[in-house]
């Protein structure tokens, strides 16, 4: 008997291809989540990232067969959780061609996660997103707008506290 492998994509679970073919392949075809880019295919430009168990994971360089079990999370999971990521990259104009940005906003998602309650700090910003190239923009307004997300987020934060909408 075969076991079927799964994966929770973005909180629906899936199940798993066996033919060998890479993440990005699978979510694009069978799961017609296009949002995740596939620029260069060989792990060089970042703009395939997605988040597998919270960790920005290149899905050109993953085979779909080994994600058993695995949360994943693409940038059309962040758009329906209305990530303050994506309006920050539009205000901020960090968004010229777009092909880079899905890769771009997932890593800038795992940063901001991992700090918790802390600050970005623009050296942070920018070595999270040193495996993300942008051919457009220049990296200033891409940095700005995490920045920009880090600030709102703490803003709500605060607030909540205060309001005592936190426990
Ligand atoms: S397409 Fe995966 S790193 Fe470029
Ligand atoms: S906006 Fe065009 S590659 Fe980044």
């Amino acid at each position: 008997m075969t076991v079927q492998l799964r994966a929770t994509v973005n909180g629906v679970i899936r199940d798993l291809p066996r033919d060998g073919r890479r993440l990005v392949h699978w979510l694009r075809e069978d799961l017609g989540l296009t949002g995740t880019k596939h620029p260069c295919g060989s792990g060089h430009c970042g703009g395939c990232s997605v988040l597998v168990d919270g960790r920005v994971t290149l899905s050109c360089m993953t085979l779909a067969t080994v994600l058993d079990g695995a949360r994943i999370t693409t940038v059309e999971g962040l758009a329906e959780m209305e990530d303050v990521l994506h309006r920050c990259f539009v205000e901020q104009g960090a968004v010229q061609c777009g092909f880079c940005t899905p890769g771009m906003v997932m890593a800038a998602r795992a940063y901001l996660d991992s700090l918790g309650d802390r600050p970005a700090s623009e050296r942070g910003i920018r070595e999270a997103l040193a495996g993300n190239i942008c051919r457009c923009t220049g990296y200033a307004q891409i940095v700005r707008a995490v920045a920009t997300a880090s600030e709102i987020s703490q803003a709500n934060h605060a607030y909540k506290e205060v309001s005592g909408c936190v426990t």
